[in-house]
Protein backbone atom coordinates (compact mmCIF):
# COMPACT_ATOMS: atom_id res chain seq x y z
CA UNK A 1 0.00 0.00 0.00
CA UNK A 2 1.52 3.08 -1.02
CA UNK A 3 2.83 5.57 2.23
CA UNK A 4 -0.16 8.14 1.51
CA UNK A 5 -2.85 5.42 1.61
CA UNK A 6 -1.46 4.10 4.91
CA UNK A 7 -1.19 7.44 6.27
CA UNK A 8 -4.79 8.11 5.63
CA UNK A 9 -5.92 4.89 6.93
CA UNK A 10 -3.85 5.60 10.40
CA UNK A 11 -5.29 9.27 10.64
CA UNK A 12 -9.05 7.87 10.60
CA UNK A 13 -8.09 4.84 12.56
CA UNK A 14 -7.11 6.94 15.36
CA UNK A 15 -9.84 9.34 15.64
CA UNK A 16 -12.25 6.13 15.22
CA UNK A 17 -14.45 6.94 17.98
CA UNK A 18 -14.11 10.87 18.02
CA UNK A 19 -16.63 12.64 16.67
CA UNK A 20 -17.06 16.45 17.42
CA UNK A 21 -19.87 17.63 15.53
CA UNK A 22 -22.22 15.72 12.94
CA UNK A 23 -24.25 16.94 10.43
CA UNK A 24 -27.60 15.28 10.20
CA UNK A 25 -29.89 14.85 6.88
CA UNK A 26 -33.55 15.82 9.45
CA UNK A 27 -36.92 15.27 7.76
CA UNK A 28 -38.18 15.93 10.98
CA UNK A 29 -39.48 12.83 10.61
CA UNK A 30 -39.77 9.94 13.51
CA UNK A 31 -36.97 8.11 12.27
CA UNK A 32 -34.60 10.92 11.92
CA UNK A 33 -35.76 12.82 15.25
CA UNK A 34 -34.72 9.30 17.17
CA UNK A 35 -31.40 9.51 15.02
CA UNK A 36 -30.86 13.60 16.30
CA UNK A 37 -31.06 12.03 19.67
CA UNK A 38 -29.43 8.90 19.21
CA UNK A 39 -26.33 10.71 17.81
CA UNK A 40 -26.00 12.75 20.69
CA UNK A 41 -26.07 9.86 23.18
CA UNK A 42 -24.07 7.67 21.53
CA UNK A 43 -21.55 9.69 20.09
CA UNK A 44 -21.96 12.79 22.47
CA UNK A 45 -21.29 15.29 19.34
CA UNK A 46 -22.99 18.09 18.73
CA UNK A 47 -25.89 17.70 16.26
CA UNK A 48 -26.22 20.30 13.34
CA UNK A 49 -29.55 19.26 11.19
CA UNK A 50 -30.24 20.47 7.81
CA UNK A 51 -33.83 20.03 6.33
CA UNK A 52 -34.00 20.42 2.42
CA UNK A 53 -37.07 21.43 0.47
CA UNK A 54 -36.93 19.80 -2.71
CA UNK A 55 -40.58 19.35 -3.44
CA UNK A 56 -41.96 16.93 -1.04
CA UNK A 57 -44.60 19.29 -0.38
CA UNK A 58 -44.20 18.72 3.59
CA UNK A 59 -43.96 21.76 6.04
CA UNK A 60 -40.99 22.41 6.87
CA UNK A 61 -41.12 24.49 10.53
CA UNK A 62 -42.36 21.43 12.81
CA UNK A 63 -38.46 19.83 12.30
CA UNK A 64 -37.14 23.57 13.07
CA UNK A 65 -39.15 23.16 16.69
CA UNK A 66 -38.53 19.57 17.36
CA UNK A 67 -34.80 20.57 16.37
CA UNK A 68 -34.41 23.09 18.38
CA UNK A 69 -36.17 21.19 21.47
CA UNK A 70 -33.36 19.19 21.46
CA UNK A 71 -31.31 21.88 21.48
CA UNK A 72 -29.05 21.63 18.45
CA UNK A 73 -27.97 25.24 17.84
CA UNK A 74 -27.47 25.18 14.14
CA UNK A 75 -30.51 23.87 11.76
CA UNK A 76 -30.48 24.30 8.34
CA UNK A 77 -33.50 24.76 6.27
CA UNK A 78 -33.31 25.01 2.38
CA UNK A 79 -34.68 25.61 -0.11
CA UNK A 80 -33.32 23.28 -3.04
CA UNK A 81 -36.26 22.87 -5.44
CA UNK A 82 -34.73 25.50 -8.32
CA UNK A 83 -31.17 23.97 -8.09
CA UNK A 84 -32.63 20.22 -7.80
CA UNK A 85 -34.94 20.80 -10.70
CA UNK A 86 -32.23 23.31 -12.89
CA UNK A 87 -28.72 20.81 -11.91
CA UNK A 88 -30.13 17.54 -11.43
CA UNK A 89 -33.39 16.63 -13.17
CA UNK A 90 -33.32 18.93 -16.76
CA UNK A 91 -29.51 17.37 -17.13
CA UNK A 92 -30.83 13.77 -16.60
CA UNK A 93 -34.08 14.12 -18.59
CA UNK A 94 -31.97 15.54 -21.68
CA UNK A 95 -30.59 12.08 -21.80
CA UNK A 96 -34.56 10.56 -21.69
CA UNK A 97 -33.33 8.63 -19.05
CA UNK A 98 -35.28 5.52 -17.48
CA UNK A 99 -33.53 2.61 -15.42
CA UNK A 100 -34.75 -1.03 -16.51
CA UNK A 101 -36.96 0.41 -18.83
CA UNK A 102 -39.82 1.69 -16.48
CA UNK A 103 -37.94 3.89 -13.21
CA UNK A 104 -38.03 7.99 -13.87
CA UNK A 105 -35.24 8.06 -11.16
CA UNK A 106 -37.11 10.37 -8.86
CA UNK A 107 -35.31 9.49 -5.49
CA UNK A 108 -32.18 8.59 -7.09
CA UNK A 109 -31.65 11.91 -8.86
CA UNK A 110 -32.39 13.59 -5.59
CA UNK A 111 -29.66 11.66 -2.97
CA UNK A 112 -26.80 13.63 -4.79
CA UNK A 113 -27.97 17.25 -3.58
CA UNK A 114 -28.61 16.11 -0.27
CA UNK A 115 -25.75 14.55 0.01
CA UNK A 116 -23.58 17.55 -1.69
CA UNK A 117 -25.69 20.16 1.08
CA UNK A 118 -24.83 17.87 3.69
CA UNK A 119 -21.16 17.78 3.12
CA UNK A 120 -21.21 21.91 2.26
CA UNK A 121 -22.72 22.36 5.71
CA UNK A 122 -20.23 20.68 7.44
CA UNK A 123 -17.05 22.13 6.34
CA UNK A 124 -19.04 25.89 7.45
CA UNK A 125 -19.71 24.44 10.46
CA UNK A 126 -16.59 22.60 11.42
CA UNK A 127 -18.65 19.28 11.36
CA UNK A 128 -16.30 16.15 10.97
CA UNK A 129 -18.92 13.61 10.14
CA UNK A 130 -22.57 13.88 8.63
CA UNK A 131 -25.61 10.76 9.12
CA UNK A 132 -28.44 9.85 7.03
CA UNK A 133 -31.73 8.05 8.23
CA UNK A 134 -31.01 5.68 5.06
CA UNK A 135 -31.29 1.83 5.84
CA UNK A 136 -28.42 -0.87 5.46
CA UNK A 137 -30.61 -2.25 3.28
CA UNK A 138 -31.70 0.51 0.38
CA UNK A 139 -29.86 2.34 -2.51
CA UNK A 140 -29.92 5.89 -0.51
CA UNK A 141 -27.19 4.70 2.00
CA UNK A 142 -24.70 3.75 -1.39
CA UNK A 143 -25.93 6.91 -3.25
CA UNK A 144 -25.67 9.14 -0.30
CA UNK A 145 -22.07 8.26 0.99
CA UNK A 146 -20.48 7.25 -2.63
CA UNK A 147 -21.66 11.11 -2.95
CA UNK A 148 -20.48 12.27 0.14
CA UNK A 149 -17.13 10.57 -0.55
CA UNK A 150 -16.65 12.03 -4.03
CA UNK A 151 -16.99 15.41 -2.80
CA UNK A 152 -15.10 14.96 0.42
CA UNK A 153 -12.52 11.90 1.04
CA UNK A 154 -12.11 13.02 4.72
CA UNK A 155 -15.55 13.15 5.67
CA UNK A 156 -17.09 10.47 8.15
CA UNK A 157 -20.09 9.41 7.80
CA UNK A 158 -22.75 7.93 10.82
CA UNK A 159 -25.63 5.29 9.24
CA UNK A 160 -27.41 4.74 12.55
CA UNK A 161 -29.50 1.94 11.00
CA UNK A 162 -26.59 -0.07 9.92
CA UNK A 163 -24.98 0.26 13.62
CA UNK A 164 -27.61 0.19 16.74
CA UNK A 165 -29.88 -2.17 18.20
CA UNK A 166 -33.40 -0.27 17.03
CA UNK A 167 -34.19 -3.18 14.59
CA UNK A 168 -38.13 -3.51 14.96
CA UNK A 169 -40.73 -0.89 14.57
CA UNK A 170 -41.50 -1.42 18.21
CA UNK A 171 -38.30 -1.04 19.59
CA UNK A 172 -37.92 2.42 18.03
CA UNK A 173 -41.19 3.44 19.42
CA UNK A 174 -40.16 2.50 23.05
CA UNK A 175 -36.53 4.83 22.58
CA UNK A 176 -39.16 7.53 20.91
CA UNK A 177 -41.68 6.98 24.32
CA UNK A 178 -38.30 6.87 26.64
CA UNK A 179 -36.12 10.21 25.27
CA UNK A 180 -39.61 12.08 24.69
CA UNK A 181 -40.03 12.20 20.80
CA UNK A 182 -43.07 13.18 19.90
CA UNK A 183 -44.92 10.23 17.57
CA UNK A 184 -47.53 12.36 15.57
CA UNK A 185 -50.96 10.36 15.49
CA UNK A 186 -52.20 10.67 11.95
CA UNK A 187 -55.72 10.74 10.97
CA UNK A 188 -55.49 7.88 8.70
CA UNK A 189 -53.16 6.47 11.99
CA UNK A 190 -50.08 6.83 9.32
CA UNK A 191 -49.29 5.63 5.98
CA UNK A 192 -48.07 1.13 5.86
CA UNK A 193 -45.75 2.33 2.98
CA UNK A 194 -41.86 3.87 3.15
CA UNK A 195 -42.62 7.22 1.20
CA UNK A 196 -40.24 9.36 -0.51
CA UNK A 197 -41.30 12.35 -2.36
CA UNK A 198 -39.90 15.21 -4.14
CA UNK A 199 -40.37 17.60 -6.98
CA UNK A 200 -39.94 14.37 -9.49
CA UNK A 201 -41.58 11.70 -7.97
CA UNK A 202 -43.31 10.38 -5.07
CA UNK A 203 -42.36 6.82 -4.48
CA UNK A 204 -44.31 3.89 -2.51
CA UNK A 205 -42.42 0.46 -0.85
CA UNK A 206 -43.34 -1.63 1.49
CA UNK A 207 -46.96 -2.61 3.43
CA UNK A 208 -48.65 -5.03 0.76
CA UNK A 209 -46.08 -4.13 -1.90
CA UNK A 210 -43.72 -6.75 -0.86
CA UNK A 211 -45.85 -9.37 -2.12
CA UNK A 212 -45.26 -8.49 -6.39
CA UNK A 213 -48.74 -10.18 -7.11
CA UNK A 214 -50.84 -8.09 -5.22
CA UNK A 215 -52.62 -5.14 -6.95
CA UNK A 216 -51.63 -1.95 -5.23
CA UNK A 217 -53.92 -0.49 -2.48
CA UNK A 218 -55.83 2.80 -3.77
CA UNK A 219 -54.47 4.57 -1.28
CA UNK A 220 -50.98 4.33 -2.92
CA UNK A 221 -51.34 6.65 -5.53
CA UNK A 222 -51.29 9.85 -3.63
CA UNK A 223 -50.32 12.19 -6.55
CA UNK A 224 -52.21 11.03 -9.21
CA UNK A 225 -55.90 11.09 -10.02
CA UNK A 226 -56.81 7.16 -11.33
CA UNK A 227 -56.85 7.43 -15.02
CA UNK A 228 -60.30 5.68 -15.02
CA UNK A 229 -61.46 8.38 -12.72
CA UNK A 230 -59.21 11.42 -14.58
CA UNK A 231 -61.63 13.75 -16.93
CA UNK A 232 -63.20 13.32 -19.78
CA UNK A 233 -61.83 16.28 -21.38
CA UNK A 234 -58.65 16.03 -22.67
CA UNK A 235 -56.28 19.13 -22.35
CA UNK A 236 -53.82 20.34 -25.25
CA UNK A 237 -50.51 22.36 -24.39
CA UNK A 238 -47.67 23.14 -26.16
CA UNK A 239 -44.47 22.74 -24.68
CA UNK A 240 -41.44 24.49 -25.66
CA UNK A 241 -38.39 23.61 -25.68
CA UNK A 242 -34.19 25.61 -25.99
CA UNK A 243 -31.17 23.76 -25.78
CA UNK A 244 -33.17 20.46 -24.66
CA UNK A 245 -34.73 22.02 -21.87
CA UNK A 246 -38.40 22.76 -21.76
CA UNK A 247 -38.58 26.94 -21.07
CA UNK A 248 -42.08 27.18 -22.12
CA UNK A 249 -45.50 25.76 -21.78
CA UNK A 250 -48.13 27.54 -24.07
CA UNK A 251 -46.00 30.27 -24.30
CA UNK A 252 -45.28 31.09 -20.81
CA UNK A 253 -41.51 31.65 -20.01
CA UNK A 254 -40.92 29.09 -16.88
CA UNK A 255 -37.31 28.34 -14.92
CA UNK A 256 -37.19 24.47 -14.20
CA UNK A 257 -39.15 23.94 -10.92
CA UNK A 258 -41.95 26.31 -12.46
CA UNK A 259 -41.59 23.75 -15.06
CA UNK A 260 -41.94 20.58 -12.76
CA UNK A 261 -44.69 22.33 -10.85
CA UNK A 262 -46.29 22.67 -13.67
CA UNK A 263 -46.75 19.53 -15.90
CA UNK A 264 -47.05 18.08 -12.35
CA UNK A 265 -50.61 19.94 -11.54
CA UNK A 266 -51.61 18.78 -15.25
CA UNK A 267 -49.83 14.95 -14.86
CA UNK A 268 -51.87 14.94 -11.89
CA UNK A 269 -55.20 16.02 -13.18
CA UNK A 270 -55.21 13.25 -16.08
CA UNK A 271 -53.82 10.49 -14.40
CA UNK A 272 -50.56 10.13 -15.85
CA UNK A 273 -47.12 8.47 -14.90
CA UNK A 274 -47.99 5.54 -12.66
CA UNK A 275 -45.73 2.82 -12.53
CA UNK A 276 -45.98 -0.05 -10.67
CA UNK A 277 -42.65 -2.28 -11.19
CA UNK A 278 -39.73 -4.46 -9.54
CA UNK A 279 -36.66 -3.21 -10.05
CA UNK A 280 -33.03 -4.36 -9.22
CA UNK A 281 -31.77 -2.78 -5.77
CA UNK A 282 -28.09 -2.14 -6.24
CA UNK A 283 -26.93 -3.97 -2.81
CA UNK A 284 -28.52 -7.06 -5.25
CA UNK A 285 -31.76 -8.02 -3.60
CA UNK A 286 -35.26 -7.49 -5.54
CA UNK A 287 -37.93 -4.39 -5.10
CA UNK A 288 -41.22 -3.74 -5.99
CA UNK A 289 -42.37 0.01 -5.88
CA UNK A 290 -44.82 2.15 -6.93
CA UNK A 291 -43.97 5.21 -8.49
CA UNK A 292 -45.62 8.60 -9.54
CA UNK A 293 -43.92 11.24 -12.01
CA UNK A 294 -46.74 12.80 -13.52
CA UNK A 295 -44.43 16.00 -15.13
CA UNK A 296 -41.22 13.62 -15.66
CA UNK A 297 -43.92 11.58 -17.74
CA UNK A 298 -44.84 14.37 -19.81
CA UNK A 299 -41.08 15.85 -19.85
CA UNK A 300 -40.05 12.65 -21.34
CA UNK A 301 -41.94 12.30 -23.78
CA UNK A 302 -42.25 15.71 -24.97
CA UNK A 303 -37.74 15.58 -24.97
CA UNK A 304 -38.53 12.51 -27.33
CA UNK A 305 -40.43 14.25 -29.88
CA UNK A 306 -38.31 16.90 -30.12
CA UNK A 307 -35.37 15.30 -30.76
CA UNK A 308 -36.95 12.97 -32.92
CA UNK A 309 -36.98 16.03 -35.65
CA UNK A 310 -33.69 17.76 -34.38
CA UNK A 311 -31.86 14.83 -33.73
CA UNK A 312 -29.04 13.27 -36.61
CA UNK A 313 -29.84 9.75 -36.61
CA UNK A 314 -27.05 8.52 -35.27
CA UNK A 315 -26.08 11.04 -32.53
CA UNK A 316 -29.74 9.85 -31.27
CA UNK A 317 -29.20 6.46 -31.80
CA UNK A 318 -25.67 7.08 -29.74
CA UNK A 319 -27.54 8.50 -26.79
CA UNK A 320 -30.38 5.49 -26.64
CA UNK A 321 -27.24 2.76 -26.49
CA UNK A 322 -25.67 5.07 -23.53
CA UNK A 323 -28.80 5.76 -21.85
CA UNK A 324 -29.27 2.87 -19.55
CA UNK A 325 -25.10 3.15 -18.57
CA UNK A 326 -26.07 6.94 -17.69
CA UNK A 327 -29.31 5.50 -15.84
CA UNK A 328 -27.39 2.98 -14.02
CA UNK A 329 -25.17 5.22 -13.04
CA UNK A 330 -27.44 7.51 -11.55
CA UNK A 331 -29.78 4.51 -9.87
CA UNK A 332 -26.20 3.53 -8.34
CA UNK A 333 -25.41 6.83 -6.95
CA UNK A 334 -22.66 8.05 -9.43
CA UNK A 335 -23.63 11.15 -9.80
CA UNK A 336 -20.44 13.06 -9.19
CA UNK A 337 -18.45 10.07 -10.60
CA UNK A 338 -16.15 10.99 -13.59
CA UNK A 339 -17.64 8.97 -16.17
CA UNK A 340 -20.79 10.74 -15.41
CA UNK A 341 -19.57 14.16 -15.91
CA UNK A 342 -18.05 12.38 -19.12
CA UNK A 343 -21.34 11.40 -20.74
CA UNK A 344 -23.02 14.38 -19.02
CA UNK A 345 -20.38 16.79 -21.34
CA UNK A 346 -21.84 14.35 -24.47
CA UNK A 347 -25.57 14.40 -23.49
CA UNK A 348 -25.49 18.54 -23.56
CA UNK A 349 -23.30 19.05 -26.09
CA UNK A 350 -26.16 17.07 -28.16
CA UNK A 351 -28.53 19.30 -27.07
CA UNK A 352 -27.71 22.81 -28.90
CA UNK A 353 -29.96 21.90 -31.99
CA UNK A 354 -33.24 20.62 -29.55
CA UNK A 355 -34.73 23.69 -29.98
CA UNK A 356 -38.94 24.07 -31.16
CA UNK A 357 -42.29 23.15 -29.65
CA UNK A 358 -44.01 20.30 -28.72
CA UNK A 359 -47.90 19.76 -29.36
CA UNK A 360 -49.03 17.45 -26.80
CA UNK A 361 -52.47 16.07 -25.50
CA UNK A 362 -53.35 14.58 -22.32
CA UNK A 363 -55.89 12.34 -21.18
CA UNK A 364 -57.04 9.66 -19.31
CA UNK A 365 -53.05 8.61 -18.15
CA UNK A 366 -51.81 9.00 -21.96
CA UNK A 367 -49.40 11.71 -23.06
CA UNK A 368 -50.15 12.38 -27.17
CA UNK A 369 -47.92 14.02 -29.63
CA UNK A 370 -50.09 15.70 -31.79
CA UNK A 371 -47.65 17.66 -33.67
CA UNK A 372 -43.84 18.97 -33.38
CA UNK A 373 -42.03 21.74 -35.16
CA UNK A 374 -38.55 23.42 -35.24
CA UNK A 375 -38.13 26.87 -36.88
CA UNK A 376 -34.55 26.61 -36.48
CA UNK A 377 -33.25 22.97 -35.94
CA UNK A 378 -35.71 20.76 -37.82
CA UNK A 379 -33.74 18.20 -40.31
CA UNK A 380 -37.28 16.88 -40.92
CA UNK A 381 -37.08 17.43 -45.50
CA UNK A 382 -40.25 17.44 -46.99
CA UNK A 383 -39.04 18.17 -50.29
CA UNK A 384 -36.77 15.03 -49.89
CA UNK A 385 -39.47 12.49 -48.03
CA UNK A 386 -42.80 13.25 -49.96
CA UNK A 387 -44.68 10.85 -51.74
CA UNK A 388 -45.43 13.54 -54.18
CA UNK A 389 -43.26 15.00 -56.92
CA UNK A 390 -39.41 15.79 -55.39
CA UNK A 391 -38.26 17.84 -58.48
CA UNK A 392 -34.93 15.72 -58.53
CA UNK A 393 -34.34 16.37 -54.56
CA UNK A 394 -33.91 13.14 -54.05
CA UNK A 395 -32.89 10.10 -57.08
CA UNK A 396 -34.55 7.14 -56.39
CA UNK A 397 -31.65 5.03 -58.67
CA UNK A 398 -29.07 5.68 -55.42
CA UNK A 399 -30.58 2.84 -53.60
CA UNK A 400 -30.16 0.73 -56.40
CA UNK A 401 -26.28 0.54 -55.44
CA UNK A 402 -26.70 1.32 -51.59
CA UNK A 403 -29.21 -2.07 -51.16
CA UNK A 404 -26.86 -3.78 -53.97
CA UNK A 405 -23.80 -3.38 -51.36
CA UNK A 406 -25.05 -3.66 -48.35
CA UNK A 407 -26.68 -7.09 -49.30
CA UNK A 408 -23.24 -7.99 -50.77
CA UNK A 409 -21.98 -10.01 -48.00
CA UNK A 410 -25.91 -11.66 -47.65
CA UNK A 411 -25.95 -12.58 -51.56
CA UNK A 412 -21.88 -13.98 -51.02
CA UNK A 413 -23.37 -16.12 -47.57
CA UNK A 414 -26.26 -17.08 -49.68
CA UNK A 415 -24.45 -18.40 -52.72
CA UNK A 416 -21.86 -20.67 -50.80
CA UNK A 417 -24.83 -22.03 -48.80
CA UNK A 418 -26.49 -22.27 -51.92
CA UNK A 419 -23.13 -24.39 -53.64
CA UNK A 420 -22.52 -26.66 -50.22
CA UNK A 421 -26.74 -27.44 -50.43
CA UNK A 422 -26.70 -28.92 -53.90
N1 LIG B 1 -36.52 2.05 -5.00
C1 LIG B 1 -36.36 3.44 -5.32
C2 LIG B 1 -34.93 3.79 -5.46
O1 LIG B 1 -34.08 3.07 -5.02
C3 LIG B 1 -37.06 4.32 -4.31
C4 LIG B 1 -36.41 4.40 -2.98
C5 LIG B 1 -37.25 5.15 -2.02
N2 LIG B 1 -36.54 5.47 -0.82
C6 LIG B 1 -37.10 5.57 0.36
N3 LIG B 1 -36.32 5.94 1.33
N4 LIG B 1 -38.34 5.28 0.57
O2 LIG B 1 -34.60 4.82 -6.00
Amino acid sequence: MPETNKAVLNKTEKNKNVINKTVLAYSGGLDTSIIMKWLQDQYHCEVVTFTADIGQGEDLEPARRKAEKFGVKEIFIEDLKEEFARDYVFPMMRANTIYEGEYMLGTAIARPLIAKRLVEIARKTGADAIAHGATGKGNDQVRFEVSAYALNPDIRIIAPWREWDLTSRERLMAYAETHGIEVEKKRDGGSPYSIDANLLHISHEGGELEDPWNTPDDQVWSWTTSPMDAPDEAEQLIIGFSGGDITTIDGKALTPDEVLIALNTLGCKHGIGRADIVENRYVGMKNRGCYETPGGAIMLKTHRAMESLTLDREVAHLKDELMPRYAKLIYNGYWFSPERLMMQKMIDASQESVNGEVRIRLYKGNVDVLGRQSASDSLFDKKIVTFEEDAGAYDQSDATGFIKLNALRLRIAANRKRDTDF
